[in-house]
């Protein structure tokens, strides 16, 4: 294990701490006079994973009396669409890992299916009649020992070094309803006709600013990417191929018009100024061929999922440039 790698285990396993202690204290108010009450039912554990309320659900005949055999991998909802996904993603490959079945609370799942079809992992309140056994949950992969414990990832999940060892089946798993892959056809279609090229390479930028830009400094003190990091990507690019179109989503829309837009490249600006429309520009970045990424969870799966060659904005020890050192058709660059 690297240096890098054992820095963000470090940090995972404190926050995991902090959240494990916090459903403690909420799940189990009498945990510490009375260490015999451990068993909670997962219909009122799902609850507490979740920042949102969650309504009635109706429970499919097949699930009706199945409880798992072992412990289950789950994780406590945190952030927005990016990080969710990398919630569900890390569920999705500790339990391939494991062999322990996975379970999401319903308010992830919720925010996915907004955006993906068949996703494979079912609701935790299907087996909202078992229960769950609260001496036998721990908060990560490093700390599970035996089939019979449950891991419940805490918040901001992203066990990307797991993820990747399944890359080809985590992207199957994120599949865009019908709807936003036909647009993002038509969105690339139309701006490969707008510069009149018939062979075009789609480069999909995303530009994270906004809140972020407070966040890095205050956590990292890194600045934000500067302008010529967008621009000397641009050029790796326009090198490289033929007929490059830049297909550019931000939340700060105005920013990279203002900025980003020069007289040699080709350059369209999808998102919408309000930051309305997250999945249907994440559908047009991840159809685009190759990728620009500065930071954010949310412009690291528009990379995975195109597929192509990226380009990362470098951030000392930062999870997307540590990804870049392990995929052969990344490249940090700034
Ligand atoms: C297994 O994990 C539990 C909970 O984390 C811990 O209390 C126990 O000491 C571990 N056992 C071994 C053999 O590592
Ligand atoms: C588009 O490209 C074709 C072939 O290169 C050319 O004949 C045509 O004039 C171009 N049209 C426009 C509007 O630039
Ligand atoms: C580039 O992306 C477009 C749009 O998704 C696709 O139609 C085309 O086949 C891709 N080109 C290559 C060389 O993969
Ligand atoms: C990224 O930044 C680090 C720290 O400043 C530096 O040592 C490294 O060479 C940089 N990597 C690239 C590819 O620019």
């Amino acid at each position: 294990m690297s240096h890098a790698q054992q820095h963000v285990l470090a940090s995972a396993i404190v926050l995991a701490l902090i959240v494990v202690l916090g459903i403690h204290v909420f799940l189990f108010p009498m945990y510490s006079s009375n260490p015999r009450i451990r068993r909670i039912k997962f219909s009122e554990y799902e609850q507490p994973l979740c920042h949102t309320n969650l309504k009635n659900v109706r429970i499919p005949v097949e699930w009706k009396n199945q409880c798992p055999k072992y412990g289950i991998v789950s994780a406590v909802q945190a952030g927005r669409l990016g990080n969710q996904i990398w919630e569900y993603a890390s569920v999705w490959a500790i339990a391939r890992r494991t062999g322990l079945e996975a379970f999401m609370p319903r308010c992830i799942l919720k925010t996915l299916e907004e955006h993906f079809e068949h996703l494979s992992i079912p609701p935790l309140s299907y087996i909202g009649q078992c229960t769950l056994d609260g001496g036998q949950v721990v908060n990560s992969l490093d700390q599970w020992n035996s089939t019979e414990q449950s891991i419940i990832l805490p918040k901001y999940a992203a066990h990307w070094s797991i993820v990747l060892d399944w890359l080809e089946d985590v992207r199957r798993e994120f599949t865009f309803k019908p709807k936003l892959r036909m647009n993002a056809e038509i969105v690339l279609k139309e701006a490969a006709q707008q510069h009149n090229l018939s062979d075009p390479t789609f480069v999909g930028i995303h530009v994270r600013r906004t809140d972020y830009i407070d966040y890095l400094w205050k956590t990292r003190k890194v600045r934000a990417a500067p302008v010529s990091f967008y621009h000397a990507a641009m050029d790796h690019y326009e090198r490289k191929y033929r007929n490059v179109v830049f297909i550019v989503a931000s939340d700060n829309i105005g920013w990279c018009k203002y900025n980003l837009k020069r007289k040699k490249s080709k350059i369209n600006f999808i998102s919408e100024p309000d930051e309305k429309g997250p999945g249907k520009d994440l559908a047009i970045l991840s159809s685009c061929n190759h990728s620009i990424i500065d930071y954010g969870t949310y412009g690291s799966w528009g990379a995975i999922l195109a597929a192509g060659e990226t380009v990362v904005f470098n951030v000392t020890e930062y999870f997307s440039t540590l990804m870049a050192e392990v995929l052969p058709n990344w490249r940090v660059m700034g």
